[in-house]
């Protein structure tokens, strides 16, 4: 799936012409598309296969997190529209996160990966704290990603500072899925913590979630490429 082009664009939008378009524009150029909360709250499975159609793998990234059975059954759901990677929050649990990689297996060889989500890159350890956790950020990371390798998850979600560690810790097999990558000279964002794409890839990523470097480009086809090319060299 990722094997030669590791990128997954973000199609961050509740513009359906848009993602459409863009990941009509982007086959090709990148691995897959990501499509989040927003994009699917809005347009449902119609809109996923809209974008579909383009023949991008896609990673529906919709953080499921509740008890066990409704989880699964909500992995169950999706699994008609034949997601490449879904996700859930490994804070959910172990239980939760074997409900839903066990719901994934029913769907075979074509199943689709299922992803932990550690912590969101927008908490900080005071935060943490404040939720009753105590500790450093990357300890809390490294509890819930070996939490969501025991449960028989196929990777985590992880912000580019921890793949070493996570790679260390969990071996070869385990995917890393790392947001929060830039280009070498592209604008930030938002984004607190970057790397650019060649490091995060050296470091052990198996797939970079990429959004505005790419869909904010005058031409996302040509900046994808460009990525891709970085990655090659
Ligand atoms: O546009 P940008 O490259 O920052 O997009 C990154 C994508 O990865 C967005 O869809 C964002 O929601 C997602 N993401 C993230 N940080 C996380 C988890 C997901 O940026 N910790």
């Amino acid at each position: 799936m990722t094997r030669n082009n590791p990128i997954f664009c973000a199609l961050d939008t509740t513009d359906i012409d848009h993602a459409v378009s863009l990941a009509r524009g982007l086959k090709g150029s990148v691995g897959g598309a990501k499509i989040g909360m927003e994009f699917f709250n809005a347009h449902g499975p119609a809109g996923y296969r809209a974008v579909a159609a383009a023949g991008l793998p896609i990673f529906l990234d919709l953080k499921l997190h509740d008890i066990p059975n409704t989880v699964a059954g909500g992995i169950r759901a999706v699994l008609p529209l034949n997601p490449s990677i879904v996700n859930v929050h490994a804070a959910g649990g172990s239980a939760m996160m074997r409900a839903a990689a066990e719901a994934a297996r029913e769907a075979g060889d074509s199943r689709p990966l299922i992803i932990g989500v550690t912590l969101l890159t927008s908490l900080d350890r005071s935060d943490l704290a404040a939720t009753g956790v105590g500790g450093s950020t990357s300890e809390h990371v490294r509890r819930l990603a070996a939490l969501a390798a025991a449960a028989g998850l196929d990777g985590v979600v992880c912000s580019a500072h921890e793949i070493e560690v996570l790679r260390r810790d969990l071996g070869p097999g385990f995917k890393l899925i790392v947001p929060g990558i830039r280009p070498a000279g592209s604008v930030v964002g938002d984004q607190k913590r970057v790397m650019t794409p060649t490091e995060a890839l050296s470091l052990g990523a198996d797939v970079l979630v990429i959004g505005r470097p790419i869909t904010g480009a005058g031409d996302p086809r040509a900046a994808a490429e460009e990525i891709a090319r970085s990655l090659a060299a």
